[in-house]
């Protein structure tokens, strides 16, 4: 048997040193290599549906950098296109959606996933052929809530207003779509674990704009829930939890959920987390610190790296890389974490 992945090692509690890297939205508009691609593309969902694209962007930044990890090249809400709702990425405005009404709920059609998402499933399978044998491929969905914000707002709001009007006025709707969303979410990562995905992870970006009875209803019952239907098809199968903005419930959510890792945002302090949670961990370096100083950048850098030595930790940043990185920064970090 070969050996196995730096990374799946960390997931089953290996700590291994210096810690495996990748970076969330590691695929993107702050590599030229992306953004050339994603001209020739045409819409940004093209890009995610044809494997030819989405194989090259995401190997982009495994050919410059070298992560431990690759992602699938996607988007949490090709899940809500395959359900039947219409879907858009404008240019420089991010997703919209037509916002759904509860009267909409039940034409949702669960029985698409794979037909709709086949070239995704396709892109996977290539991906895995392609990758260096050492390289951890990741697979994700969004987490039902942040999906949800989306699904019911149209578009990203600032403080997810109108999902959370469902979450306090009309709970038994919210639920409805919760229940489609999981069995959805379900059925699509078990294809990409089918197709080649290592490990998946779920994002739940507005995880932490509930309060504690909505998180619980919402984020830890719907992760739970996505947690068991996963195992139960895929006995063993790795499950990375980002519930962004969970702060204090973070160990809760981690007891009640079963995941096997959490990714941590960069708000959460790395000594506290490597004392109270009780899986390995991944992040959290601020996404903004690419764009500061150099010394800033080693200082957030080796606060991690501390807080976790001996740990099972995987290094990353706290959120996505943002358009405006440098990729002299991007290299620092790389250097500097793998001089552990
Ligand atoms: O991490 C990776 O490299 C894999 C690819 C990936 C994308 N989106 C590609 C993308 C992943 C894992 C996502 C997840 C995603 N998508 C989330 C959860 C994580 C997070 O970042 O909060 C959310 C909330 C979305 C929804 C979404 N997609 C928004 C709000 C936007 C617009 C914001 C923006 O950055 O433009 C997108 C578009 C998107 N998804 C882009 C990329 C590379 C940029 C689109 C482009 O290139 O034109």
């Amino acid at each position: 048997m070969t050996q196995q992945r730096s990374l799946m090692k960390v997931l089953s509690g290996e700590a291994v040193w210096p810690p495996p890297v990748w970076f969330m939205r590691q695929a993107g508009r702050y590599l030229p290599e992306y953004r050339a691609v994603r001209a020739d593309a045409g819409s940004f969902l093209d890009l995610c549906y044809t494997p030819k694209f989405a194989v090259e962007v995401t190997l982009q930044p495994i050919r410059r950098f070298g992560f431990d990890a690759s992602i699938l090249f996607s988007d949490i809400l090709v899940v809500p296109h395959a359900l039947g709702r219409d879907v858009r990425f404008e240019v420089g405005e991010g997703p919209r959606l037509d916002p759904i009404s509860e009267a909409d709920l039940s034409s949702l059609n669960v029985g698409r996933i794979a037909s709709h998402l086949a070239p995704v499933f396709e892109t996977v399978s290539t991906l895995r052929a392609r990758l260096p044998a050492e390289t951890t491929l990741l697979g994700f969905c969004g987490a039902p809530w942040t999906v949800a914000t989306y699904m019911i707002a149209g578009r990203g709001t600032d403080d997810q207003g109108p999902a959370k009007h469902w979450a306090y006025a009309k709970p038994e709707a919210l639920d409805r779509l919760m229940d489609i969303l999981v069995e959805a979410s379900v059925d699509y990562l078990c294809r990409q674990l089918d197709a080649g995905a290592d490990a998946v992870q779920l994002f739940d970006t507005w995880a932490g704009s509930l309060d504690v009875r909505a998180f619980e209803r919402f984020v830890v019952g719907p992760t739970q829930r996505i947690v068991a239907g996963v195992r139960a098809r895929k006995p063993g199968a790795k499950i990375i939890g980002f519930p962004r903005g969970a702060g204090s419930r973070l160990p809760d959510f981690v007891r009640k959920t079963g995941v096997d890792a959490v990714s941590l945002d960069w708000s959460l302090d790395p000594v506290w987390a490597a004392g109270a949670v009780p899986v390995p961990t991944q992040g959290n370096l601020d996404p903004i610190r690419l764009l500061g100083s150099n010394e800033g950048i080693d200082a957030g850098v080796d606060a991690i790296m501390n807080a976790f030595r001996g740990k099972p930790h995987i290094f990353n940043l706290g959120h996505g890389i943002t358009p405006e990185a440098p990729i002299s920064a991007v290299e620092r970090v790389l250097a500097r974490v793998r001089a552990g």
